[in-house]
C-alpha cells in the first residue's frame, strides 16, 4: 500500500546487530554430516554461519547497540517489537524479557512471521507513530540453531542464529516509509514448519520455487505503490535465504545484483534476523545513504512475504 499523505511518519535514527563469537564453517559441518562445503557454496551461496546464545541476548545486545548509535536512553523508548520465529519460550514473549534487559519502560511484543518478521515488525511500527508513539525499538532476533536436527542436512546447512535492531523516530514531515505490502498464504504452512517440542522441516525445493514468485510479486507491487520503477531502486535489502533466490529475485525484477545486499556468505539463514544484519552492512559499509530509494523484501513459513520501499533518511 502506499503511505497516504499526511500520515506521521518516521525514520531509523540508529541501528545495530549482535551475532554470536562462535563461527560454524561449510568444512565443520561436513565433518558431521554427508555435505561438503562446495556443494553448500553452489546451491546457498553460505560459506559460515554464527552459532549461539539465546534470542532474547541477542536481541538485547543488538537493541543496545542500536540505541547507542541513535544516542538515545532505553526510557525515551515507547516500546520493543520484537520480529521472531525462536522465541526463548512460549510464555512470555520473549520482548518482554528483552525490554526488561534494556530497561525501557514501554510495552513490548513479540511478531512472528517467520523469515518476514522484520518488515511486518517495521510496519506495524509505522502505524504506531502513526497513531502518536514517538519512538520505537524494532528488533529481529532468532537462534534457529535450536530447533534444528544437527544430523539433517536438509535444513542444518542453511541457518544461522543473530540479531539486529533499529530505532525508529517519529518525525514532522514525511517519514522515510514509501509502501509497504504484507501477504501469506496458510494453505502453506506444510512447506516450511516446526511442531512444538520438534525440529525446523522444510520442502526445500517447493519453497525455494513459491519465494522467487511471492517475492517479486510483492517486491513490485511495493515498488509501484512507491510511485517508482525497478530502475530507482538503489539498494535492495533481501531476506538472506539462499543466493540462488536473491539472484532469480533480481533478474526477474529487472534490479541489477549488484544493488543487492548479501551477508548470507557470513551468516547463513537467520530468518527475521536476516534483513536487519544486511541492513545494518548496508550502512557500515556506506553503501546506503540518506535520500536513496531502498526495497526490503522477505518471505518464510506460513507462507508470508513482505516488502516495504523507504527514502532512506526521509
Ligand atoms: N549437501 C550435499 N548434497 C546435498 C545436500 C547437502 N546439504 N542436500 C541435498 N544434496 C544432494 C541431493 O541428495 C541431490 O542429490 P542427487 O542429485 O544425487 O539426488 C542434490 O544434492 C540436489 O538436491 P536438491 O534438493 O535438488 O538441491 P537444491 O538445489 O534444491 O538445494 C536447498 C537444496 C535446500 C539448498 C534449496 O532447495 C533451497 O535453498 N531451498 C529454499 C530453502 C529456503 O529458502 N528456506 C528458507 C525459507 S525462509
Amino acid at each position: 500500500m502506499p503511505v497516504p499523505k499526511g500520515v506521521r511518519g518516521g525514520v531509523v535514527t540508529g541501528w545495530g546487530i549482535a551475532v554470536p563469537d562462535k563461527v560454524v564453517t561449510n568444512d565443520d559441518l561436513s565433518l558431521r554430516m554427508d555435505t561438503s562445503d562446495a556443494w553448500i557454496v553452489e546451491r546457498t551461496g553460505i560459506r559460515e554461519r554464527r552459532i549461539g546464545g539465546t534470542t532474547s541476548e541477542l536481541a538485547i545486545e543488538a537493541g543496545r547497540r542500536a540505541l547507542e548509535r541513535a544516542g538515545r536512553r532505553p526510557d525515551e523508548i515507547d516500546a520493543v517489537i520484537l520480529a521472531t520465529t525462536t522465541p526463548d519460550g512460549i510464555v512470555p514473549g520473549t520482548s518482554a524479557t528483552v525490554q526488561h534487559g534494556i530497561g525501557v519502560p514501554g510495552g513490548a511484543f513479540d511478531v512472528n512471521a517467520a523469515c518476514s518478521g522484520f518488515v511486518y515488525a517495521l510496519s506495524v511500527a509505522h502505524g504506531l507513530l502513526a497513531i502518536g508513539a514517538e519512538r520505537l525499538l524494532v528488533i529481529g532476533a532468532e537462534t534457529l540453531s535450536r530447533i534444528t536436527d544437527w544430523d539433517d542436512r536438509s535444513v542444518a546447512i542453511l541457518v544461522g542464529d543473530g540479531a539486529g535492531a533499529v530505532v525508529l523516530e517519529a518525525t514532522d514531515g514525511p517519514g522515510q516509509l514509501l509502501s509497504w505490502n504484507l501477504g501469506a498464504d496458510g494453505s502453506l504452512k506444510h512447506l516450511l514448519k516446526c511442531d512444538h517440542g520438534g525440529y525446523l522441516y522444510m520442502d526445500g525445493k517447493e519453497v525455494f520455487r513459491k519465494a522467487v514468485r511471492v517475492v517479486v510479486e510483492s517486491a513490485e507491487q511495493a515498488i509501484a505503490e512507491a510511485g517508482l520503477t525497478p530502475a530507482d531502486i538503489d539498494v535492495m535489502i533481501p531476506h538472506q535465504a539462499n543466493l540462488r533466490i536473491i539472484s532469480a529475485a533480481c533478474q526477474r525484477l529487472g534490479i541489477p545484483e549488484e544493488k543487492a545486499v548479501v551477508v548470507i556468505d557470513r551468516y547463513g539463514n537467520t530468518s527475521s534476523a536476516s534483513i536487519p544484519l544486511a541492513l545494518d552492512d548496508a550502512l557500515t559499509t556506506g553503501r546506503l545513504e540518506p535520500g536513496m530509494n531502498v526495497l526490503l523484501t522477505g518471505f518464510g513459513g506460513g507462507m508470508t512475504w513482505a516488502s516495504a520501499v523507504l527514502r532512506w533518511g526521509g
